[in-house]
């Protein structure tokens, strides 16, 4: 199985909502907050552009038009083109400011997810996390690595609960992520997330500056490959816009 990322960030989303099908322009009209807002249109734009470059579609207004991410009832993206489920499966993710679409053939069950390696209190690893998970992040030399280990482990976890499609309805210590000791592959590392009752998940994930990015799927898959290289997140310094555009006054 291949599977394919794109990332964008918030300056590459057009600032009019031409490219938004009439229902996404209705859900984003509805949404109160400026935050959500800027991040369904970023998360919308990134997943249309990645399933346009993935089904060698053209980047035209009329491609965005035309491809809709619609919800299904648990919150899982549910991609749709002209109208008719996607050929193409997909999982979004989005974090201070950048966003990630990971894509493939219809059938492969896809999660990701994006964090940064920012300080986590040792309450977070007490509660969140397994026992060999709160091992791992125990043995770091230093307080970098107990953050990488921890975030890294929080995204895995995300990632995998994306591919059970329930996110954080279950609980975060079902699942239990490591790491095989294999060499990296193209600049990615393995990763495999087992749930409690006996499921596994493979995986990779990479580190691009702040940021920590995990994948992981239903079944093996070779490291995803960037639709766009170098990906864009490879320089992207994490932000927050919406804290400084003016306040809108509600819905628009
Ligand atoms: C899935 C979840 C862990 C992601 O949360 P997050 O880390 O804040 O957000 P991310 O940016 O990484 O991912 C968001 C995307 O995950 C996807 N997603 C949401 N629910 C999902 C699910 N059940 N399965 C797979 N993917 C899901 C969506 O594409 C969503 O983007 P969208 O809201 O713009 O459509 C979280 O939304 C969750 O736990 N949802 C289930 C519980 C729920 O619905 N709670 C209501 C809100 S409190």
């Amino acid at each position: 199985m291949s599977v394919a990322w794109h990332s964008q960030g918030m300056t590459n989303v057009p600032p009019d909502d031409g490219w938004l099908s009439p229902r996404e322009a209705a859900w984003v009209a509805r949404m109160p907050f400026e935050k959500r807002r800027s991040e369904f249109r970023m998360g919308r734009w990134t997943a249309k552009s990645a399933i346009a470059l993935f089904l060698g579609r053209s980047l035209a207004p009329e491609t965005f038009h035309a491809i809709e991410i619609d919800r299904a009832p648990d919150g899982a993206p549910a991609p749709m083109v002209e109208g008719e489920p996607a050929p193409a499966s997909i999982s979004m993710t989005d974090r201070a400011d950048q966003a990630v679409c990971v894509v493939s053939q219809p059938g492969l069950g896809l999660g990701v997810d994006l964090e940064l390696v920012e300080p986590r209190t040792d309450a977070f690893v007490a509660d969140y996390l397994t026992e060999a998970e709160r091992r791992l992040v125990g043995e770091s030399s230093d307080r970098e690595e107990h953050d990488l280990r921890a975030n890294l482990i929080w995204c895995g976890k995300e990632s995998a609960l994306k591919v059970l499609r329930t996110g954080l309805r279950r609980d975060t210590r079902s699942v239990e992520v490591s790491f095989p000791d294999t060499p990296r592959v193209e600049g990615w590392s393995a990763m495999t997330v087992r749930a409690a009752e006996g499921s596994e998940y493979p995986g990779w994930w990479r580190r691009y500056g702040d940021f920590v990015l995990t994948v992981a799927a239903t079944e093996s898959f070779s490291p995803p490959r960037p639709l766009v290289d170098p990906p864009g997140l490879e320089t992207a310094v994490p932000a927050h816009a919406w804290l400084t555009r003016a306040p809108q006054g509600g819905a628009r």
